[in-house]
C-alpha cells in the first residue's frame, strides 16, 4: 500500500484555542480542511514514525468519518500503531488514561466538547502528548506554524477500518487495535475509589441521578454507576451518545441541564444529581436543592479528599485557573499546602500535574480533576463527591454549609456575552486594558478599586510565559471581576465577564448568587462600559 502525498497549500484559521481547533462541522468537512490540520499535527510533534496514538472522540457527527481519515494518515506516516475506542468512542479523560496507560506517543481526541454536534453545529480536533495532556503552548505554536507552511499531505488509499469490532487488524504497516472504551477507565477509577462504601451507600436507598445529556458518558455512567455501583436503574438518563447530542447543548450548567435542576429542586427529589458534557471532562453536581458552584466544588473537593483511598495522604498542592473563585485558597491555606493560578485552560495543569507539584486542579468552567490523568475528569468529580457522601454521611447541603461556615462562602457566577461583534468585543478589551492603571482607587457601585491587571502567568516548571490571559479588578473586601475573550467559540467573540465575592459574615452565607454579587456585576459594566460599546443589555447565559 503506497502512501500517495496529495498537494495542498496552507488554509487560513487553523490556529489552536483554548483546548485544540474548533470550527464549524462544515468547516472540518471541507476539502484538505482536516488532512491540512492531521498532517500539521503530525508535522508540529515532529513526526509519528514507528509510534503508537491514541485516537477516538465524543461520538458527535462526523467522528467516525474524521477517524477514518486520521487513521489513514497515521498509515501514511509511518506510525506503528493506532488504539481506538469502539465505535469511535473515548470520553476525554478515558483516552488520556490510555495514552498514558499504554506509553504511546499521544493522541487524536475529536471532540468539540460541550459545543452542539451535527453537521450545522461544532466539530474540534487536538492532539494530546505522551503524558495524556493536551499540547503545551510550544506544541500548539509549532502545529500553527505548520498549517501555514504546509503543501503537502500524506494518506493511504484503503477500505473503512471496522471501528465497532473489539480486536487488531491492519492498514498498511499500521496495526489498529479496537479497544473498549469504558474497561481500562472504569477499572482506573475503581483503583481510586472506596467502591465498596459508595455501594453500600446506594443499597442503603440513596438515589442519584446522572444526566448524560445525549453525550458520551452514557455507557461510562451506566456501567460504573448502575452495573458496577448498584445504583437503581434509570439513575443514569440521556445516555446513549447520539451524534447531534439529542439536538441539546451538552453543557453540564444549571442553563443546559434544566431538565435536572429542575428535578434537584423539586419534591421528592434524590439526593444527589450530576451532569457531564460532550466529551466526559466536565461536570456539574447539585444536590437536594443545593446547585454547588464548580468553584465551590473543587474547594469541597480539596477539603475532603482524604476520604477516598488514591488521596488518604493528603494533597501535594492544588491549581485553580485564574478565573476561578478563591474558595480552593482559603482551603489550600488552611491545609497549609500550595495553591498555583494558572490561565485558563487545562494544559497549563500539565507541567505541575507531572512535577508533583498538585494533586488536584479545577476550573470555574465546570472542569475538575487530578494527577490521576492529564484533562480534567467529569465522573472522577461525580465518583469523588459520591465517595465524600459516603465517607461523610452528610448531604450535599450539610458539606456545603460546613464549609462556607469553616471559610467563608465565595459568591460566583460568570456571564457569557456570545456571538458579539470580533471589533466590539475587543473593543470592550481594549479599552478596559487601556484604563487599568489608572483604576486603583476609584470608586463604583460602593466598591472601591484596589488592584487592576492583565493576568500573566510564568510557568513555574518549564518556565514559559503565557502573557494577556485576560483583565482582573479587585475590589476592597475581596471581591473581583475578571474580562477575557473565549478561545473555544466558533462564530464572533464571546466576552466573559467572570464575578465574584467573599462574605464571610455567618449570617449572610445564604443569600441568592445574584444579591450577593449585585454591586460587583454593577461595578464591572459601569468600569468595561459593556452594554454601550456592544449594544448588550443582558448576557445570553448566565452560570
Ligand atoms: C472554556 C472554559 C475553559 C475550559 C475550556 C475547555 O474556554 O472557559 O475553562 O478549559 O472551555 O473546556 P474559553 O471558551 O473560555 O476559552
Ligand atoms: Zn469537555
Amino acid at each position: 500500500m503506497q502512501p500517495d502525498t496529495v498537494a495542498t497549500q496552507p488554509i487560513a484559521g487553523q490556529k489552536p484555542g483554548t483546548s485544540g481547533l474548533r470550527k464549524k462541522t462544515r468547516t472540518f468537512m471541507e476539502p484538505h480542511f482536516l488532512e491540512n490540520y492531521v498532517q500539521s499535527i503530525i508535522d508540529g510533534i515532529g513526526g509519528v514514525v514507528g509510534q503508537t496514538l491514541v485516537v477516538g472522540g465524543d461520538g458527535r457527527y462526523f467522528n467516525d468519518r474524521a477517524i477514518q481519515v486520521i487513521l489513514r494518515m497515521l498509515a501514511a506516516n509511518g506510525a506503528a500503531g493506532a488504539v481506538v475506542g469502539q465505535g469511535g468512542i473515548l470520553s476525554t479523560p478515558a483516552a488520556s488514561h490510555l495514552i498514558r496507560k499504554r506509553g504511546t506517543g499521544g493522541g487524536f481526541i475529536l471532540s468539540a466538547s460541550h459545543n452542539p454536534g451535527g453537521i450545522d453545529a461544532d466539530f474540534g480536533l487536538k492532539f494530546n502528548g505522551p503524558n495524556g495532556g493536551p499540547a503545551s503552548e510550544g506544541v500548539t505554536a509549532k502545529i500553527f506554524a505548520a498549517t501555514e507552511a504546509i503543501t503537502e499531505y500524506r494518506i493511504v488509499e484503503a477500505q473503512d477500518v471496522d471501528l465497532d469490532t473489539i480486536g487488531t487488524s491492519t492498514l498498511g504497516d499500521l496495526s489498529v487495535e479496537i479497544v473498549n472504551p469504558v474497561a481500562d477507565y472504569a477499572e482506573l477509577m475503581e483503583s481510586l475509589f472506596d467502591f465498596g462504601k459508595i455501594r453500600a451507600l446506594f443499597a442503603s436507598g440513596f438515589r442519584m441521578r446522572f444526566d448524560a445529556m445525549h453525550a458520551v458518558t452514557g455507557p461510562y455512567a451506566t456501567a460504573i454507576l448502575e452495573d458496577t455501583l448498584g445504583a437503581a436503574t434509570g439513575t443514569v438518563i440521556n445516555g446513549t451518545p447520539s451524534p447531534d447530542f439529542g439536538q441539546g447543548h451538552p453543557d453540564p450548567n444549571p442553563v443546559w441541564a434544566k431538565t435536572l435542576m429542575d428535578e434537584m429542586y423539586g419534591d421528592d427529589s434524590p439526593d444527589f444529581g450530576a451532569a457531564s458534557d460532550g466529551d466526559g471532562d466536565r461536570n456539574m453536581i447539585v444536590g437536594r436543592r443545593q446547585y454547588v458552584t464548580p468553584s465551590d466544588s473543587l474547594a469541597l473537593l480539596a477539603a475532603h479528599a482524604h476520604r477516598a483511598p488514591a488521596y488518604a495522604n493528603g494533597l501535594a498542592g492544588v491549581a485553580r485557573s485564574m478565573p476561578t473563585s478563591g474558595a480552593v485558597d482559603r482551603v489550600a491555606e488552611a491545609q497549609g499546602i500550595d495553591c498555583y493560578e494558572t490561565p485558563t485552560g487545562w494544559k497549563f495543569f500539565g507541567t505541575l500535574l507531572d512535577a508533583g507539584k498538585v494533586t488536584l486542579c479545577g476550573e470555574e468552567s465546570a472542569g475538575t480533576g487530578s494527577d490521576h490523568v492529564r484533562e480534567k475528569d467529569g465522573l472522577w468529580a461525580v465518583l469523588l463527591w459520591l465517595n465524600i457522601l459516603a465517607d461523610s454521611g452528610q448531604s450535599v447541603a450539610d458539606l456545603m454549609a460546613a464549609l462556607w461556615r469553616d471559610f467563608g462562602r465565595c459568591y460566583y457566577s460568570r456571564h457569557d456575552y456570545e456571538d458579539v461583534e470580533v471589533d466590539k468585543a475587543n473593543a470592550v478589551m481594549d479599552g478596559l486594558r487601556a484604563r487599568l492603571a489608572t483604576l486603583p482607587g476609584t470608586q463604583v457601585a460602593g466598591l472601591t478599586v484596589t488592584f487592576a491587571d492583565e493576568f500573566a502567568y510564568d510557568d513555574p516548571v518549564d518556565g514559559s510565559r503565557a502573557e494577556a490571559q485576560g483583565l482582573r479588578i479587585g475590589f476592597e473586601g475581596g471581591a473581583r471581576a475578571v474580562f477575557r475573550l473565549s478561545g473555544t467559540g466558533t462564530v464572533g467573540a464571546t466576552i466573559r465577564m467572570y464575578l465574584e465575592r467573599l462574605e464571610t459574615s455567618a449570617d449572610a452565607l445564604d443569600q441568592p448568587a445574584e444579591t450577593a454579587l449585585r454591586p460587583v456585576v454593577d461595578a464591572a459594566l459601569t468600569l468595561s462600559d459593556l452594554a454601550a460599546l456592544t449594544g448588550r443589555d443582558s448576557p445570553n447565559v448566565i452560570t
